[in-house]
């Protein structure tokens, strides 16, 4: 039975930890609660905004229309090749029990993105990735309802357009659908990435050789959490810019100003900034407004700090946006979504 509670908190429902009141909240718990949803749409108070784990929002105020928080629960291993297990699963599932799922099954390609706060239903949005590792290398379909006609549809993986923190669940299809389910493809037989940042200098100072699925996902762990704030302890949303793309030529004209900038080729011509180094080397590690702040530990994650209200988190992000554009000439866009 679908539940309709007036002026709801959302402190809890963002890992922010902003409070923010949303005039109408409603919880779809399954099946039944979706189609009760989509067929009361036409009374529904709008805008609507769908809330998986919060991950990746910053209520910057009150919400004037309906937030809805996707919670339909579920882990189903739905078939097997000769290489593959096909895994559904529900979209309020939290991503990390996915994760631990796939560990603890064994079930290959999903532990490099372990410890990454929010849902699974959320994870194709935004293209969810750490560790060299993208939601995209595992997700086979996805399942949606289109909120206009009722249809419940499916599209494969190649059919998402997904890019470096985008699909088309945040172009075409942006407030059109609510995705349900996401089936994901995960080998039988490891193929280890390793090669990012500090996994095999972690693995090998632990004496490990050959490393298990879980040796992997423990060491990933560990790496996350020496820099990246626990949200149960310090509200954040992981990363709150992407790292920014711009020409070899831009990289170049860059360097003579500043030498040890951190970039990686994506192609050609182009190349990706490490927006926590700009961040950093600009001087605002720490850097507080109000009672949000850069993080210490990785430049690129907000904090609230102390009680910092959506508004305070904003405004800080537009200062380092202003900051980093007038140092570098480089844009940062944000990749938390801001509401
Ligand atoms: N760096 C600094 N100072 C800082 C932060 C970073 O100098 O304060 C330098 C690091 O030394 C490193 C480089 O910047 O040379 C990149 O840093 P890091 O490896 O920590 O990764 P990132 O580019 O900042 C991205 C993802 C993270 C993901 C990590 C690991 C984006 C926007 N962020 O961060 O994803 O966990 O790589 O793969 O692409 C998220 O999206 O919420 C998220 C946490």
């Amino acid at each position: 039975m679908l539940k309709l509670i007036r002026n709801k908190s959302l402190k809890n429902l963002n890992t922010f930890g902003v409070e923010a009141k949303a005039k109408n909240y409603y919880e779809l718990n399954s099946d039944i609660d979706i189609f009760d949803f989509l067929s009361d749409m036409d009374s529904i108070t709008k805008p609507v905004y769908f809330l998986g784990g919060g991950a990746n929002t910053l209520f910057t105020t009150n919400y004037k229309g309906t937030v809805v928080k996707i919670n339909m629960q579920g882990i189903t291993l739905m078939s097997q090749d000769d290489d593959s297990y096909y895994v559904e699963v529900n979209a309020g599932v939290k991503w990390d029990d996915f994760i631990s799922f796939c560990v603890e099954n064994k079930y290959y390609g999903a532990e490099n993105l372990v410890a990454i706060p929010g849902t699974v239903g959320a994870a194709p949005i935004q293209n969810i990735g750490a560790y060299g590792v993208e939601a995209k290398d595992i997700i086979y379909k996805v399942y949606y309802y289109e909120i206009d006609t009722f249809i419940f549809k499916q599209r494969d993986a190649k059919s998402c357009n997904f890019g470096y923190r985008n699909s088309i669940f945040k172009n075409e299809l942006k407030d059109k659908v609510i995705i349900t389910k996401v089936l994901f493809k995960l080998s039988k037989t490891p193929e280890f990435k390793l090669e990012y940042g500090r996994i095999n200098e972690e693995l090998q100072a632990k004496g490990i050789k050959e490393p298990s699925i879980s040796n992997i996902a423990q060491t990933i762990s560990e790496i996350r959490a020496s820099k990246l704030p626990d949200v149960n302890e310090i509200g954040n949303a992981g990363s709150f810019f992407k790292n920014p793309i711009i020409s070899n030529e831009k990289l170049n004209s860059l360097k003579k100003d500043f030498p040890n900038i951190v970039s990686y080729p994506i192609s050609d011509n182009e190349v990706k900034l490490a927006a926590g180094w700009l961040i950093d080397n600009a001087g605002l590690k720490g850097y507080q407004i109000g009672g949000a702040a850069v993080h210490q530990n990785q430049a690129l994650v907000l904090i609230n700090k102390d009680n910092a209200t959506g508004q305070e988190v904003l405004t800080l992000a537009e200062y380092i946006q202003k900051e980093i554009m007038q140092i570098y000439g480089v844009e940062l866009f944000a990749e938390v979504v801001f509401v």
